[in-house]
């Protein structure tokens, strides 16, 4: 059991006529500075129950409370601070995880519960940008926290593979492209047709005429017309592969826009059938007014459906399909408003589930300050971001290690883990600069310090001749340096309940940063090599280090090199 607990448990024993054990333990705090212990009991509630000052009854506590874990508990002013004994509790902790290996911190809350995880969903025909790498590498991290948390993530990449650009694309294509190029460079040349075709329709304005027309051929089942955007969707697809094969994610659905196409008259009816939708200039609309929020629009005066009537007919599917405990949206908070509308339609529609829709919004990165734009075609290129990280990587193993075996993957795995890391590690709704010499550095808050670290604790296991830890009784340590990263690792599970319950990777990436500062002192003071009393124990925080921060890692989404 947590100490946490075994401390509240103490508390309560004394104050059961006062206070419920859960009230309790939500009382009990991390103090800001080791010397006010390891926990601190406010007493400003109970002062009010037991019309006492704080003072006074933190006083009146101080020899009270006992426990085996408990060395002492001091009062300072409104506080009873709690040291714990340090050996007890390393025994426990050091057992606990070397017992649960993987699963450690792992529970059963969510078991049985299909999560569905709209992430990434990048548009077919452009390339990828660094607003889809964050969708994408946030909905992993949160789908592998949700895992450990024993829910069913299901995560789905909505392409944006249909819309009026697919026809512009087409009829620019007939008119400047060729085959042969669209293979060889995919996004560049279907991005190069795109601009193309707007840069000519602002001198000749009837060729947007032929754009649409295009895409009412797509619409309308004609051969070529779908085709093309076939191949177009193929060979987009295969290009954004490509990254995702590098940051190691995978996707269960790539059920995008264009799947469906054959789902939205029923969902035009449903919302006719009942009587949400009105007639405006033309257009057919959801009036959301008493939501606060400017009316849906679901048909265009030309019957073209509109974005938020495919993300109707999606939540719908995806209701049907896996009958879900919640859904989220892993989408840049300037789309904030529409996935209000569309919470606000489902409600209006008679759907309870809608309050299980949450949209994870998140914030821009920036370039010295300013938004990255796409266009004029001035766009970062996803890909060329990993190659350049993974050629930095690889200069500092240079430097730092000649001799490495399989420098490249080792690099490769720095420098993508490096990218990766740097997204999760801000609060996701922060906007954040990107500057690719800071983002790969073995120092300072990044991913390659953590994975350093790790590679650094396993050589020290190495030198010991020692890979393998069983449970023992002989794993007491008492130093204080050993104790911050105890703590840490008994931290744990309950980090990862609150990174699940604010849907954040960023608290785990800090944990993993803390962690590995907390090793790094322990390391520069504790002489782990020298035969000592506390040796088998030593090693086997440094063992435990090395599974935590991997599992750290893991859950980002970035790997752990052995050596590096
Ligand atoms: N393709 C969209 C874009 O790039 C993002 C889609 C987000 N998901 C959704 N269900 N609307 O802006």
């Amino acid at each position: 059991m947590e100490y946490k607990q075994l401390v509240a448990q103490a508390l309560h024993e004394v104050l059961k006529d006062q206070l419920e054990l859960n009230e309790i333990s939500h009382l009990l705090e991390k103090p800001k500075m080791a010397e006010h212990g390891d926990l601190a009991f406010p007493a400003f509630q109970l002062a009010k129950i037991l019309r006492k000052s704080p003072a006074q009854i933190a006083a009146d506590l101080e020899n009270k409370v006992s426990s085996p874990i408990i060395e002492k508990a001091e009062s300072v002013g409104p506080y009873l601070n709690f040291f714990l004994k340090k050996d007890q509790v390393s025994r426990q902790i050091l057992n606990k995880i070397l017992e649960e290996k993987d699963d450690y911190g792992s529970s059963d809350m969510g078991k049985g519960q299909n999560v569905p995880i709209d992430m990434s969903s990048p548009n077919i025909a452009k390339p990828m940008s660094m607003g889809h790498l964050r969708s994408t590498v946030i909905g992993n991290a949160l789908s592998n926290i949700l895992r450990k948390m024993g829910y069913n993530p299901i995560r789905i990449n909505y392409l944006g593979d249909w819309g009026t650009q697919f026809g512009k694309l087409i009829s620019a294509y007939k008119k400047w492209g060729n085959e042969e190029e669209v293979r060889a460079n995919p996004i560049k040349e279907l991005l190069r047709l795109y601009v193309t075709f707007h840069e000519e329709a602002e001198k000749h304005p009837e060729l947007e005429d032929e754009g649409r027309a295009w895409f009412k051929k797509l619409e309308d089942g004609n051969e070529e017309a779908l085709a093309l955007w076939n191949w177009f969707r193929k060979e987009s697809l295969a290009e954004f592969q490509k990254v995702y094969d590098r940051l190691n994610i995978n996707f269960d659905s790539y059920n995008g826009e264009a799947f469906y196409n054959d789902k939205m008259d029923s969902v035009v009816s449903l919302l006719d059938n009942k009587n949400l939708l009105k007639l405006n200039q033309g257009a057919h609309i959801v009036d959301l007014e008493k939501y606060d929020l400017n009316p849906a629009l679901i048909k265009k005066t030309d019957g073209a459906t509109l974005y938020i009537t495919r993300d109707l007919a999606a939540a719908l599917y995806r209701k049907d399909t896996y009958n879900f405990s919640q859904a989220l949206y892993v989408v840049g908070q300037e789309q904030a408003n529409h996935f209000k509308q569309l919470k606000a339609v489902l409600s209006e529609m008679g759907y309870d589930w809608a309050e299980n829709i949450h949209h994870i919004p998140f914030g821009l990165i920036t370039k010295d300050g300013k938004k990255l734009s796409t266009r004029k075609g001035k766009v970062v290129l996803l890909e060329e971001v990993l190659n350049e990280a993974s050629k930095l990587a690889l200069n500092q193993i240079e430097a730092k290690n000649p001799n490495l075996d399989d420098k490249e993957v080792v690099a490769e795995q720095v420098g993508v883990g490096a990218v990766i890391f740097h997204d999760l590690k801000n609060d996701r709704l922060n906007n954040f600069d990107f500057t690719i010499e800071e983002v790969v550095q073995f120092e300072g808050e990044t991913g390659p310090y953590v994975q350093y670290t790790r590679a650094r604790a396993l050589s020290i296991l190495k030198k010991a001749e020692k890979s393998t830890f069983s449970s023992s009784e002989n794993y007491s340590l008492r130093d204080d340096y050993s104790w911050e990263v105890l703590k840490l690792i008994q931290e744990f599970p309950d980090t990862l309940h609150r990174a699940y319950r604010q849907y954040e990777p960023s608290i785990i990436a800090k944990h993993a940063i803390h962690l590995a500062q907390a090793f790094n002192k322990f390391y520069a003071n504790i002489r782990v090599l020298d035969e000592h009393a506390e040796k088998e124990a030593r090693l086997a925080l440094v063992f435990a280090v090395t599974e935590l921060l991997k599992q750290d890692l893991t859950i980002l989404g970035v790997e752990s090199p052995d050596q590096m």
